[in-house]
């Protein structure tokens, strides 16, 4: 393969590698890819992008993912040349992740325990769909265009099918979102519907939706948007640089994010893999994944719960059987992901594979947290001043579950990532008139 940037199966045995304008998310053995790039980006860069926060007029420089464009340049085009970069680039205006960074949050870092000049956490909820999903959408989108596709598709608990259904609007093509019925926020359904995307609700649960979009997508000829897209990932790797930027490319000890289809994890393992590779980074971060208790998958697996096994990457040879040996022990026992936390009622998370191998890479961490958890979580977020759902309070709440098990050290330096923010309206209204919840603020009547 010539080019700078292509496409690579992860299974090192397989190792199979396919053009950049491949559409395919799986090689033909069935494993994910990887976009893989041959020049190694210079560590100069770092300046670049640190004078581009002065965006000179240019929705790139003011973009929070092309900012960094040299370090996802999948459609290998000369990025300084403004007009070269509006031809391929997708942007809502720059406003994609141009609100992200870490913040301080006392708050939190008191009701965390942990020392709170280490603890950051990056709100990713204001982005303009009000979610990570724009940084990895922007790129997908990009890619969608780049192969001429009339149609995306993706399945979703809501944020995926706000984030594509508005960049679909804003690119004037088509969007069909397959959404578990009865189960998403109904502030995520009313974006999806507010787009013109064209919604398919399927009896089931996440992993049926994303079974039959993936079908569908396959048989129609659309443009599959979900994570396991690998240029989904090439721009979620911008969420970890901005938290590094941030803090002078000095690694922290933790990156912590919830778990659900893995998507984050796969794409800050990459990231860093990719930095420390570059020499961008000395010090890898551990990554924290934390699940649901309802939906724990990944924990369960990796913790050694099933099976007595602890599932691994093993350097590209993971126990693939006991995946689908516990989907099937789900199956048999009718077990269904189960968390008022929908955004992660995931039971077959899509990037298992790359997640474990962000484990590995890192030394990472999965746990669980339980729903009144993670509405703490989310409730003292609120506290300092900042919005967050359900889902993302599972960063605040494994970071709080890590401290008490001491495996974050108190002096530790910790960036949690709020996913996203709230559109689950009666969430926070139900929690604070419950004089039980910790940080509950009952009605005066
Ligand atoms: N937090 C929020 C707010 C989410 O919406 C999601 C996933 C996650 C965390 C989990 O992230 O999948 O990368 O592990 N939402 C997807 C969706 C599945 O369809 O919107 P992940």
């Amino acid at each position: 393969m010539q080019e700078d940037a292509y496409l690579k199966c992860v299974n090192p045995k397989c190792a199979l590698e396919y053009p950049i304008y491949s559409t395919n998310v799986q090689c033909e053995n069935g494993h994910v890819l990887d976009v893989i790039y041959q020049n190694e980006p210079s560590t100069k860069l770092k300046n670049t992008f640190y004078e581009r926060r002065n965006s000179k007029g240019s929705i790139f420089n003011e973009s929070g993912i092309w900012r960094f464009r040299e370090l996802l340049n999948f459609c290998q085009i000369d990025t300084e040349n403004i007009d070269e970069c509006s031809k391929y680039l997708v942007s809502l205006d720059g406003a994609e992740g141009r609100q992200s960074k870490p913040y301080r949050m006392s708050k939190a870092a008191e009701f965390l325990g942990i020392n709170s000049d280490g603890l950051w956490l990056q709100p990713e909820g204001y982005n303009p769909s009000g979610s990570f999903k724009d940084n990895g959408m922007v790129t997908a989108v990009t890619h969608a265009k780049m192969v001429g596709a009339k149609k995306i598709i993706c399945a979703s608990t809501g944020n995926t099918s706000a984030s594509a259904g508005m960049f679909a609007a804003n690119e004037g093509i088509d969007c069909d979102v397959y959404i578990p019925a009865g189960q998403i926020a109904p502030g995520k359904l009313s974006q999806a519907y507010q787009f013109g995307a064209q919604i398919i609700e399927v009896e089931g649960n996440f992993d049926d939706a994303l079974k039959q979009s993936l079908d569908d997508a396959k048989n129609h000829n659309g443009y599959t948007v979900n994570s396991v897209n690998p240029f989904r990932i090439e721009g979620q790797k911008t969420i970890p640089f901005r938290a590094l930027e941030y803090l002078d490319w000095e690694s922290p000890d933790w990156i912590v994010y919830p778990g659900g289809a893995l998507g984050n994890t796969s794409s800050c393992g990459k990231a860093l893999m990719e930095l420390y590779e570059w020499g961008w980074i000395k010090k890898i971060p551990r990554i924290a994944v934390i699940n649901s208790d309802g939906a724990s998958t990944l924990s369960d697996l990796y913790n050694g719960k099933f099976e007595d096994e602890e599932l691994r990457w093993n350097k590209g040879n993971p126990n693939t059987e006991l995946i689908s040996k516990y989907y099937d022990h789900m199956e048999k026992e009718g077990i269904r992901p189960k968390t008022k936390a929908t955004a992660i009622q995931i039971g077959k998370p899509a990037n298992i594979l790359k997640g474990l191998r962000a484990l590995e890479f890192t030394n990472g961490v999965a746990t669980t947290v339980t729903d009144t958890e993670m509405l703490d979580g989310m409730a003292v977020v609120g506290l300092n001043g900042f919005d967050c759902e359900m889902a993302s309070g599972a960063s605040v709440a494994g970071i709080k579950k890590l401290v008490s098990e001491e495996i974050i050290k108190k002096d530790d330096t910790v960036v949690g990532i709020l996913t996203g923010r709230q559109k689950d309206a009666m969430i926070p209204v139900d929690y604070h008139k419950n004089p039980k919840n910790i940080f509950s603020h009952p009605p005066k009547i």
